[in-house]
This record gives structure tokens, C-alpha cells and sequence, in this order.
């Protein structure tokens, strides 16, 4: 089942990551527009703007070894590197986004040699490919909703992180259940977002957080960023059909296109408050 989906994930990002690059650019995440969603910017800025805002929200200054899981392209990997004049390492299942990633760290000068350092390798995040206690920091922006194992990838992230580091998972999560499961009309929407983007499930923050604790994380802290995001996909969904992203989905393939076809999935989520933007940081003692 793992690895059935793993492949699926893969053809997807290796199918679509060229796409998204040439429309949207190297960052594959949500855009930050104000806590209440009412800023008005243009996207790539709202992009960097959520890098940013996570970091003084996970209260993250400095940073000499980082993982990036789940990197898509390195956008992440290649700013905090600099950022922070640090080693970034990022994984992802797709071969061809690792080949992109590490295109852009040499041409950024980020290849090797003294000062910030990306590399990019494929790696399952269930399944890390790293000694325990590698990194002092942990990112993982977008990625967790692929996970089909939550704890399994939270626990990978616990042991590989140092003593004092800090990890942060941004997350698409579902509404908390605690008042009122989800309904029959809320699953069939879900599934569909699941089959769209390649997702095993996702699961509510306050879910999260108590993996979190079961795991001995400490100085957990959450919360919901939905309304500061949500306006991303209006404007994905403006920009996706001119000529040029047309043409590009037409080579891409069909799961592309029906992504595509699907962003107003994420939207109606948004809007009606099933879909939200989880954030979790924790320290390991
Ligand atoms: C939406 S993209 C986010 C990319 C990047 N974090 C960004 O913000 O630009 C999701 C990424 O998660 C990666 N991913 C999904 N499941 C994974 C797994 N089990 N192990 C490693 N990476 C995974 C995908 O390959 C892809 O690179």
C-alpha cells in the first residue's frame, strides 16, 4: 500500500513539478495574506511571506543544520540556506524534483564548499536515511498530508532531530472532530482532495498535537492559519488558465490536469471550514 502510493506520488511531482515551476515558480506551499487573509500582494511575495512568518512564529533565529522533508524543488531549502547560512539537506520521493533542486543550488552557489550548503537526495521520511539526532531544525511545509503513517513520519522526525532542535510541520489538515464527526458530504470532499493530490488522509491539528505529546515532544505549540492562506487559491486558480499553463498541462499528463481541474476543491474546503492550515512546532528535550 506504502509503496503503491509512494509511486504515485512520485509520478505526480515528476510529472507536475516542471509545471509549477514555469507558472508558479520554485515555491510549492500556500502564500501568507495577513492573519485575517484581507492583505492584498502579489503571490510569489505571499510565498516568501509565509516562509518568514512561520519562522518568527516557530520562534526559529538561527539554524546551522536543517532538514527540509518533503523539499519539491528546494524553494525552501535554497532561502533557509541562505537565511541562516546553513546545511540544508532536502528530501523528496521524486528523482525528478532532486535533479531541479540541485540544478538550482549549483547555479545559487549553494553546491558544496564553505558557507550555505543545499543538497537534495530522494528519501522516504518514514524511513530516514539519517543518523538520530542529525539536524537542529526540521521543516516540513505541505508535506505531512502525504504521509500515510502520521506518527511513524513524526517519530522519524524525533529521532533525527538534536537534542534542543526544533521541528515544524505546516500541515493541510481537516476541522477537529471532537464537537461533530465529520459528515458523509465532508468525507465524499475530502476523498476527493485525496485522490486529486496523491493524500492517504489527513487528520485535525489537535490530532497532531496529541501524536506530538505521545511522542514526548515538549514546547508543543498550534495553530490554524486557514484564513491567512486560503486566498492562495484564488489566485492559483486565476493564473491557471492562460495560454502558456494551458499548453504546459496538456504535456504534463492527466493527473496534472486533473489537479488543475480540481483547485476549486480547496477552495470550497476553505470556504466552508473543513479544510484548514495546520501548524505544529515542538522541541526534542
Ligand atoms: C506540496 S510539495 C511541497 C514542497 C515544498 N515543501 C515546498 O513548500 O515548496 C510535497 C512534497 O512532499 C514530498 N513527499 C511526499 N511524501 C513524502 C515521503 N513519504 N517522503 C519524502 N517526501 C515526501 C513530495 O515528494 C513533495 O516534494
Amino acid at each position: 500500500m506504502t509503496s503503491t502510493l509512494n509511486q504515485q506520488i512520485q509520478q505526480f511531482y515528476d510529472a507536475s513539478s516542471g509545471l509549477w515551476e514555469q507558472i508558479w515558480g520554485e515555491h510549492m506551499h500556500h502564500g501568507y495574506y495577513g492573519a485575517d487573509g484581507r492583505q492584498q500582494k502579489e503571490r510569489r511575495q505571499a510565498q516568501i511571506d509565509l516562509i518568514e512568518e512561520l519562522l518568527q512564529w516557530a520562534q526559529v533565529e538561527q539554524a546551522k543544520s536543517i532538514l527540509d522533508v518533503g523539499c519539491g524543488v528546494g524553494g525552501s531549502s535554497l532561502y533557509l540556506a541562505e537565511k541562516f547560512n546553513a546545511n540544508v539537506t532536502g528530501i523528496t520521493l521524486s528523482p525528478v524534483q532532486v535533479g531541479r533542486a540541485t540544478d538550482r543550488a549549483r547555479n545559487a552557489g549553494m553546491a558544496g564548499g564553505t558557507g550555505a550548503i543545499a543538497q537534495f537526495q530522494v528519501a522516504d521520511a518514514l524511513n530516514m536515511p539519517f543518523a538520530d539526532q542529525s539536524f537542529d531544525f526540521i521543516w516540513s511545509l505541505e508535506s505531512g498530508e502525504h504521509m500515510p503513517d502520521k506518527a511513524k513520519f513524526m517519530q522519524e522526525c524525533y529521532r533525527v532531530l538534536k537534542p534542543g532542535g526544533t521541528f515544524l510541520m505546516v500541515t493541510w489538515c481537516h476541522r477537529p472532530i471532537d464537537r461533530e464527526p465529520l459528515t458523509a458530504n465532508e468525507q465524499k470532499h475530502l476523498a476527493d482532495i485525496y485522490r486529486v493530490y496523491c493524500l492517504p488522509y489527513v487528520l485535525s491539528l489537535p490530532e497532531y498535537e496529541s501524536i506530538a505529546h505521545s511522542l514526548h515532544f515538549q514546547q508543543i505549540r498550534t495553530a490554524d492559519w486557514s484564513a491567512a492562506v486560503a486566498p492562495f487559491w484564488n489566485v492559483v486558480i486565476d493564473s491557471a488558465f492562460n495560454v502558456e499553463a494551458i499548453v504546459g498541462l496538456i504535456t504534463s499528463g492527466w493527473t496534472t490536469i486533473q489537479a488543475a481541474l480540481s483547485l476549486g476543491l480547496m477552495q470550497r474546503g476553505y470556504q466552508s471550514g473543513l479544510v484548514r492550515f495546520g501548524l505544529l512546532s515542538a522541541t526534542r528535550p
